[in-house]
């Protein structure tokens, strides 16, 4: 047995809830399809972690992305789950000799490689099956061209925790991207365009003279609404992004569901509102 964990925080946990109830609305809708023309519904976890990370200031186990899937009733017919690391994938395998009657496809590497060369190949529209995919990054690791290849299945959900902190790293104060950080937004946003709005010439020079670009106060809703309405080119219905935060209040991520069925993202936006009311009342 893997002896490594990941510590995560309340943030991670309330994300972790938030995909739960989903998933629970996913699995009861596309049951009722399958007595009609639906073959098959998959669940596709990209970034699958261990499957069994330690809250960070208690003694305890969560049950991660991988593990609340397997749970739901009524189950999915195939998971997926793709991860990186070694010891992690030994422990996904744990996990899944504790679901011998479920079918779990575990594979290590690259998600943008498995997802493009894989997965989207046998979750077919012809073939009359549909998939839920969790992209769950820690940075930026999923790479717009995934993206579209998803959408264009037409088969898939996709519900994405977007790291807003990660891109504001690499939005320097004093000038715009350039060379390579320009090329690693624009491979995960799709487009840089929007770069040109957040910097402007100064209105004066600094006491040195300098000729610096500013960057306006970066709001997180703002970036986390670029993403979303990038996303709503390939997707026909993008839900409202929650932010989520820090136990300081930092804007670390931003949680959102693309779908090309209208009904899964006022499911999401009425999970969403939810957890925001309640998370205003908390405070
Ligand atoms: C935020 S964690 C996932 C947590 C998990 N979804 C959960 O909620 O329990 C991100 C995971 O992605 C893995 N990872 C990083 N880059 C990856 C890549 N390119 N493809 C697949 N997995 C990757 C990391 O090893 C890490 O376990």
């Amino acid at each position: 047995m893997s002896k490594k964990v990941n510590l995560i925080g309340r943030w991670s946990e309330e994300k972790l809830g938030l995909l739960e109830e989903y998933l629970r609305a996913y699995v009861t809708i596309m049951n009722k399809q399958k007595q009609r023309w639906l073959r098959a519904y998959h669940y596709i976890d990209a970034f699958a972690g261990s499957g069994r990370p330690k809250a960070k200031d208690e003694e305890r186990y969560v049950a991660g992305s991988p593990l609340r899937a397997l749970r739901c009733e009524p189950h999915f017919d195939v998971y997926w789950f793709i991860e990186l690391s070694p010891w992690r994938i030994e422990s996904l395998q744990e996990l899944q000799a504790q679901f011998p009657d479920r079918e779990v496809r575990i594979r290590q590497g690259d998600c943008n490689t498995i997802l493009r060369q894989e997965v989207i190949s046998q979750v077919t529209y012809a073939s009359r099956q549909r998939g839920l995919v969790f992209l769950d990054p820690y940075g930026l690791q999923v790479e717009w061209a995934t993206v579209r290849a998803l959408a264009r299945a037409k088969t898939f959900d996709i519900f994405v925790n977007f790291p807003l902190m990660a891109v504001t790293r690499l939005l320097k104060r004093d000038e715009p991207p350039k060379g390579k950080v320009k090329d690693r937004l624009n491979k995960v946003m799709g487009n840089i365009e929007w770069v040109g709005r957040i910097y402007r010439p100064p209105e004066q020079l600094s006491l040195f003279g300098e000729r610096l670009m500013v960057r306006d106060v970066m709001r997180a809703e703002w970036l986390a609404r670029i993403y979303a309405d990038q996303i709503g080119t390939l997707f026909s219905f993008v839900s409202k992004p929650v932010i989520m935060v820090n136990s300081k209040n930092v804007p670390l991520y931003a949680l959102f569901l693309a779908s090309h069925n209208k009904t899964a993202v006022k499911i999401m936006n009425y999970i969403f509102e939810k957890y925001e009311r309640l998370r205003e009342v908390g405070r």
